[in-house]
């Protein structure tokens, strides 16, 4: 679906931080109520970061870009950590003038060291240095995805809602991250909704409640055991046998 008409506005969240709406989507690009930093911090970052066994380099999966928030709040977070000694963030997006007008957006002030990079990635859609590579995925999530012939150790599952971008939240679609993710993935995500936990659940990853500070509830996707408190899927569908999954067929 090409993008380039999509009308969008500037919306101020609740810490104060700037995201956007989209006319097309009819929905923000982040949490008023949470706001944009904060909720990019506590349901993404600092979960992933504090769940992932230490390594040396790893690669991150930024589904999709949007304003970038996702990636700026890891470099944020990395100028103040030293490991990974590597970090590869490969992102999806298919809106083009969305990424270009990047370098114009009025971003918080927690980013404004990291501006060089975002006026880099906003012109040529790649930055690179020692410690860190970002490369956006131009085109659809859908079709990128797949190509992606690395190991992806997280996964910021933060598309618009499985309402508004039913595509990026069904079963194949996380057959399709089952197949490219390592065995310590980490997967972020906004969403507790049932059908998207299913869609999860059947592509054999563990279910659990994430330990965001602040923010309302989202959850952790993992294929090893976590130490947080674990979403039982087989008592839910005990309880709802009528819950199931999001299927590509029901919206092609
Ligand atoms: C909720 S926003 C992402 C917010 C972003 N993570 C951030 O921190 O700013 C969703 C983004 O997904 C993009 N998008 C939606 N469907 C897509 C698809 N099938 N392929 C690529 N990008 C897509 C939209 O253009 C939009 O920029």
């Amino acid at each position: 679906m090409p993008q380039s008409s999509d009308k969008k506005r500037p919306v101020r969240t609740a810490d104060g931080s700037v995201t956007l709406y989209s006319e097309r989507f009819d929905e923000c690009y982040h949490s008023t109520r949470d706001g944009a930093l904060r909720e990019s911090l506590q349901k993404h970052i600092l979960p992933a970061f504090s769940l992932l066994p230490p390594k040396e380099e790893i690669t991150i999966l930024d589904v999709c870009f949007g304003l970038g928030y996702n990636s700026w709040t890891t470099l944020h977070y990395l100028r103040k950590h030293s490991s990974p000694e590597k970090v590869t963030i490969l992102s999806p997006e298919f809106d083009r003038e969305l990424v270009a007008s990047l370098q114009n957006f009025d971003y918080p002030s927690e980013f404004e060291p990291l501006r060089p990079i975002i006026e880099a990635v906003s012109r040529e859609g790649v930055y690179e240095e020692e410690r860190f590579r970002i490369e956006i995925l131009f085109g659809d999530a859908r079709e990128r995805i797949p190509e992606i012939d690395r190991p992806v150790d997280i996964v910021y599952q933060d598309p618009f809602s499985p309402k508004k971008n039913p595509l990026l939240w069904t079963r194949e679609y996380f057959a399709e991250l089952r197949r490219i993710v390592s065995d310590d993935v980490i997967v972020t995500t906004y969403s507790s909704a049932t059908p998207v936990r299913m869609g999860l659940y059947e592509n054999g990853f563990l279910l659990y409640e994430p330990p965001s500070e602040g923010v309302r509830s989202g959850t952790v996707a993992s294929l090893r055991p976590l130490d947080l408190k674990p979403i039982d899927m087989e008592l839910k569908k005990q309880r709802n046998p009528a819950a199931a999954s999001m299927r590509d067929a029901d919206f092609l």
